[in-house]
C-alpha cells in the first residue's frame, strides 16, 4: 500500500525555518522517502534542510538539495534540470513554500502584498510552469500543493494576502487539474488546519498575542474540535495518499486536515 518505489520527487521548501519538531515540508519529504521515493528538493537555504537529510539517508534513503528561490524562474528552472540531469524524470511535485504575513489591506504595505503574491502563488504558477511540460510527456505525473485553511474561511488573525493566495491556490489546482487529465498528470491539495510546527513558533512573533507562546499556543488548541493542533505528519500522510497510486482516479481535489475546524460553526 502506498509505495513509491523508484518514483522520483521533486519538492520545495524542504528545510525549516525553525529548528525543533518537524516542519511540513521535511515531514512529507521523510514519508515520500520513507515509501521508496527518491527526493530532489529546493530551498532557500541549505542550512535548513540538513536535518531533513540527514533523516532520509540515515534510513537508506536517497536525498538532494539545491539551493532555490521559489519565486524565481531562473532558479526553478535550474532546479528542474537539476533533477532531469540527475534522474531523467519528476514523477511527483510537491509545492510546500509558503509564508504568512499579518494586515489588512490598509495595514498592509504594497511590498508585503506583492511579496505574498510572489512567495505562495507564483511559487507553485513557476514550479508548475517547469515540471508539467516534462509531465505530459511522461504522459504520468502527480501534483501536492499545500495551502491552508486560511484560504477556506477567516481563522482568527488578519492575514488578506495569505488568505487570498491560499485561496488562489486551491482554484489553480484545480483548473489545471481537469486541462491535464487527458494527459495522465494529476494534481490535488491539502490544506493544513492549526499545526504545532517549527513554523508556528515564528507566527507568535508576527501574531503575538499578551501571553506571548504559551497562550498563542493554547488559543490554537482551543479552536479546533478535536482539542489541539495536527503535526506535520498529518498533513504528510494525506499528501502521501494524493501522489500514491492508489489515489489514481482522484485529481482537482483538497484533503483538508484541520481536526474539525472547518466543519464547525466556531467553539464558544
Ligand atoms: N504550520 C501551520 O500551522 C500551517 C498551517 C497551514 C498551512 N501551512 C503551510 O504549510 C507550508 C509550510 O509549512 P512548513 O511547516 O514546512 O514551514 P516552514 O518550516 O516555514 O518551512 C518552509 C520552508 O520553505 C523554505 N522557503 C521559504 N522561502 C523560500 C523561497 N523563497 N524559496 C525556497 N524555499 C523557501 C524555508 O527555507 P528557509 O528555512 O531557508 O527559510 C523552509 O525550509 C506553507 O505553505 C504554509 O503556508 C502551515
Amino acid at each position: 500500500m502506498l509505495s513509491l518505489e523508484g518514483k522520483i520527487v521533486l519538492i520545495t521548501g524542504l528545510g525549516q525555518t525553525q529548528p525543533g519538531g518537524w516542519g511540513i515540508g521535511a515531514a512529507i519529504a521523510v514519508l515520500l522517502a520513507r515509501q521508496g521515493a527518491k527526493i530532489f528538493g529546493g530551498n532557500r537555504t541549505i542550512a535548513s534542510t540538513i536535518s531533513t537529510k540527514k533523516a532520509i539517508e540515515e534510513a537508506g534513503g536517497v536525498c538532494d538539495i539545491l539551493e532555490t528561490d521559489v519565486t524565481s524562474s531562473k532558479s526553478v528552472e535550474a532546479l528542474v534540470k537539476a533533477c532531469m540531469e540527475k534522474h531523467g524524470r519528476i514523477d511527483i511535485l510537491v509545492n510546500n513554500v509558503g509564508r504568512s504575513e499579518p494586515g489588512c489591506p490598509a495595514t498592509m504595505s504594497e511590498e508585503v502584498w506583492d511579496s505574498q503574491i510572489e512567495i505562495n502563488l507564483r511559487s507553485v504558477f513557476l514550479t508548475c510552469h517547469h515540471v508539467l511540460p516534462i509531465m505530459e510527456k511522461q504522459g504520468a505525473g502527480a501534483v501536492v500543493s499545500v495551502a491552508s485553511i486560511a484560504g477556506l474561511r477567516y481563522i482568527g488573525k488578519p492575514q488578506v494576502g495569505y488568505s487570498a493566495t491560499k485561496a488562489a491556490i486551491m482554484q489553480f489546482m484545480k483548473a489545471t487539474a481537469v486541462i491535464y487529465a487527458p494527459k495522465g498528470v494529476r494534481l490535488n491539495t491539502v490544506v493544513p488546519g492549526l499545526m504545532d510546527t517549527p513554523y508556528t513558533k515564528s507566527l507568535v512573533g508576527r501574531y503575538a498575542t499578551d501571553g506571548g507562546h504559551e497562550e498563542y499556543m493554547k488559543m490554537r488548541n482551543a479552536q479546533v474540535p478535536m482539542g489541539s493542533m495536527g503535526d506535520a505528519w498529518d498533513v504528510a500522510h494525506a499528501a502521501l495518499f494524493l501522489v500514491s497510486d492508489e489515489a489514481k482516479y482522484i485529481t482537482g481535489q483538497k484533503i483538508v486536515v484541520d481536526g474539525g475546524i472547518t466543519s464547525s460553526t466556531g467553539r464558544a
